[in-house]
């Protein structure tokens, strides 16, 4: 085959590229579509570039490799050379008028499972190692791409350091939710104390250590030294809460920031949220109007309300207010002191609202050791932002900065002082007010791309009984 450089088809059918019109070029890609006649073959190939096809064009009898073209099926992969010519037919600028065609690998028509469209979302889970070369997945990593690049680059233009923070931890400080233990003990046959207990000084790091939930006590370290950071990495959390909204292990983005308050934490998670809409907007238009087509009519209209609206702030108390003048019989019945259900979220947001919402100063016996207790003594500084369609989106709050307070409540819920000494040390040296949150990425992912269970918005889901791929 003669060496010609490799052109995306993104490149080809976006970019100008009225320069190569007439030359030669090289495309390799996967083989989503073959027909045609005697005459003519009609090639439509994918690289996973952009949600288009490029058509290829083979003059049958002038190709003269028959054997070749009865192989070129669904699903094969092929690399093309041919001249690229203003297309002819209609839906595509440009085509490939095919020269020399090299078949990488083929795909057996009786057993490569993504002959049709329209498989359903549960079948494609089951076969998610195939399910990026379909439309929907490609449209769907591409999204999740550009929002990871978002993320960052919101981040860096205003001044935030990207803090690593551990996966492996040996604190659960943070009480979010059941953990996944780390181990390299044999469990047949485990060290005991004398007491007939694990003995885990035996274990790998000579002490209990799980997989984190959250990267927040960590990045409180580095904002109370940078001033302002960011995590952006996996989180894992063992509930078996078999939701459309949960997952295993899902990423989290948590700044942190020094010198915030709760109102500062507030803008700063408003004005995130619609820098990230607004950036796939402008960014990731084609695959959004895929996604909005093919499951959710009205997802750029929700994407744009996002962007417009003043995001709607009260009071858990004023919630629990409107949610009792309802009306409604909820599944769950509200009263001062229980946690809001995604039902209660949801009504504030698209029945009473219309828009998010950002609920502050909830009890203190409902919310983590670590946020700022008001001076009325029950509520905490603490900040939900609720979406619709999803309810919790992010999770925040202002910290408890001072020693005392925040001893006691440790003591008061049992936390084990040698798990966060180092924390606790914070406050005595040079303490500071701060405040930070944490964004689901996937349950952002969910909102943004219109679909409709979470597993469907990471690559490689892992949920209880599921860890295949
Ligand atoms: O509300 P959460 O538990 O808050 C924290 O972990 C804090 N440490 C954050 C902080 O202040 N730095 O979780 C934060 C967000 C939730 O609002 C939700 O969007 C998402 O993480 N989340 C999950 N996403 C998918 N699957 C799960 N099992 C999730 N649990 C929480
Ligand atoms: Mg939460």
């Amino acid at each position: 085959m003669t060496q010609l450089e490799r052109q995306r088809v993104f490149d080809l059918l976006k970019k100008d590229c009225q320069h190569l019109l007439g030359k030669e070029v090289n495309v390799k890609g996967w083989v989503r579509t073959r027909r045609g006649n005697k005459n003519v073959a009609f090639i439509a190939l994918n690289d996973g570039s952009v949600i288009h096809n490029i058509q290829v064009v083979v003059d049958v009898k002038a190709f003269g490799d028959d054997e070749l073209l009865r192989n070129i099926t669904t699903g094969s992969c092929v690399s093309v050379n041919g001249k690229l010519v203003e297309s002819q037919g209609k839906g595509q600028k440009v085509e490939i008028q095919a020269s020399e065609i090299v078949l990488y690998g083929s795909a057996d028509p009786e057993k490569y499972p993504l002959q049709k469209k329209g498989h359903s979302l549960e079948f494609l889970r089951e076969i998610a190692h195939l399910r990026p070369r379909t439309n929907t997945f490609g449209a769907i990593f591409r999204i999740r791409h550009a929002l990871s690049f978002a993320i960052h680059k919101f981040f860096n233009d205003e001044g935030f350091y990207y803090l690593h923070t551990p996966i492996i931890t040996g604190s659960d400080a943070e009480g979010a939710g059941e953990m996944f233990r780390v181990t390299t003990l044999d469990l047949k046959n485990p060290p005991l104390d004398e007491e007939g207990r694990v003995d885990y000084s035996k274990d790998f790091f000579g002490k209990e250590t799980n997989l984190t939930v959250s990267g927040q006590l960590e990045g409180e370290l580095g904002a109370l030294a940078l001033s302002n950071i960011y995590t952006f990495g996996p989180t894992f959390r063992a509930e078996n809460s078999n939701t459309s909204r949960h997952l295993s292990e899902f990423w989290m983005i948590e700044p942190e920031m020094a010198f915030y308050d709760i109102h500062d934490n507030m803008d700063l998670a408003e004005s995130f949220l619609k820098y990230l809409v607004g950036y796939l907007l402008e960014n990731c238009e084609d695959d959004l109007a895929f996604l909005q087509k093919m499951y959710d009519d009205s997802l750029f209209d929700r994407l744009n309300m996002i962007r417009k609206n003043v995001f709607e702030r009260l009071t858990y108390t004023e919630a629990i207010d409107v949610l009792e003048k309802a009306g409604k019989s909820f599944e769950f019945p509200v009263k001062w002191g229980v946690d809001l259900q995604s039902e209660h979220e949801r009504y504030l947001v698209e029945e009473v609202y219309g828009k998010p919402v950002i609920l502050t100063d909830y009890p203190r016996d409902i919310k983590a050791f670590y946020m700022k207790v008001n001076d009325d003594g029950r509520t905490v500084r603490a900040m939900d932002v609720l979406f619709p369609k999803i309810g919790e989106i992010v999770g925040g709050s202002q910290r408890e900065e001072d020693y005392e307070k925040l001893y006691g409540r440790i003591k008061e819920m049992g936390i084990v002082e040698q798990d966060v000494w180092w924390y606790l040390e914070t406050r005595k040296f040079g303490t500071a007010p701060h405040s930070g949150f944490g964004l689901g990425f996937e349950r952002l992912m969910l909102f943004v791309t219109g679909m409709g269970n979470i597993r469907d918005v990471i690559p490689f889901p892992r949920a209880p009984q599921n860890a295949e791929f």
